[in-house]
């Protein structure tokens, strides 16, 4: 891999492998490395590129819309066969997806959505079904606690705001627990997907919120940041409050099979080979689906401890 740029965000640009439609060029606008979750996705999409001999420029937008849109624009001056990225948020890009339109470079959205309503903006979406994730964390918290009549009170961890999966997974979740009027959401707060985040939200719910039976965390690193604070306040992260996260990477699983996290509803990040494969479809001009939803399942604590050795990312 060489590096031909590196400014705000950092662009790199990774050579092809010999093989393969080597006069693909893709340009990829990545969100950012807030997460386990992200940083494998980027391997993937890397890694996947250079099996497929694809020229892949890839830039990291460090969270911030603006860098994308930048990014995306630059793609479309360097003229580049097809452009993928995973919106940070969901709403603003309708303009450069008009941009690229115009140009006619492709363009694949990957992992996260946009709420455009003109579809004919992209060829296609990869990614999960966050609103079923959501759903999926939500069945979860209803079978624990059936036989209960007490109130649980639960707090949630929300992705970056205005984010797809942020959006959805409150939805699908919410959906599911008001079918009980047991469950109540005491505080709702987004830790951005990280760590450190997710640390420093939970600490001022511990604070805040006198009885938590529940956290909900819509990302394993969160939930992870979330342990440490209640570890902190003395409390035992897994049994006085229980936990379900989503996303199911390496250190997510670990803190389930020890007990901490109680649930996790997986969110694949292997999304680089499909990605790469419906790429060069678009790039001839073949159909492709408008939608490709990655197959997903769950993971309770005994799971995880069967699997924990052979997790890839
Ligand atoms: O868009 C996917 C989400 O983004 C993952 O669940 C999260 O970890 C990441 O930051």
């Amino acid at each position: 891999m060489s590096v031909a740029a590196c400014g705000g965000g950092g662009s790199t640009t990774a050579g092809t492998s010999g093989g393969g439609d080597s006069t693909i060029t893709m340009g990829f606008s990545q969100v950012g490395a807030e997460s386990g979750w992200r940083t494998a996705n980027t391997k993937s999409v890397q890694d996947a590129a250079k099996k497929a001999g694809i020229e892949l420029k890839f830039s990291d937008a460090q969270q911030k819309q603006e860098n994308q849109i930048k990014a995306i624009r630059s793609y479309i001056q360097q003229k580049v066969d097809i452009i993928a990225f995973s919106p940070v948020v969901e709403s603003g890009w309708d303009t450069v997806l008009k941009e690229a339109q115009n140009a006619k470079i492709p363009v694949i959205l990957t992992d996260r959505a946009v709420d455009s309503k003109d579809t004919s903006l992209y060829k296609t979406f990869l990614g999960s079904d966050f609103v079923e994730e959501g759903k999926k964390a939500g069945q979860w918290l209803v079978e624990e606690y059936k036989d209960s009549t007490d109130p649980v009170n639960i707090v949630e961890l929300q992705g970056t705001t205005g984010s797809a999966p942020a959006n959805d997974r409150k939805a699908g979740f919410a959906e599911v627990i008001a079918a009980e009027s047991k469950f109540k959401i005491v505080a709702s707060q987004t830790g951005d997907f990280t760590r450190a985040k997710g640390k420093e939200v939970m600490e001022a719910f511990l604070k805040a919120q006198p009885d938590i039976d529940v956290l909900y965390a819509h990302n394993d690193d969160m939930g992870l940041g979330a342990i440490e604070a209640i570890e902190g306040a003395g409390k035992v992260p897994g049994k006085d409050i229980k936990i379900i996260t989503v996303d199911a990477v390496k250190d997510g699983m670990q803190a389930l099979a020890d007990g901490k996290i109680n649930y996790i509803v997986e969110c694949s990040p292997l999304l680089g080979p499909q990605l790469m494969d419906l790429a060069k479809k678009v790039v001839k001009g073949e159909q492709v689906p408008p939608r490709v939803v990655t197959e997903e399942t769950t993971f309770t604590q005994e799971q995880a401890k069967q699997v924990l050795s052979t997790r890839q990312y």
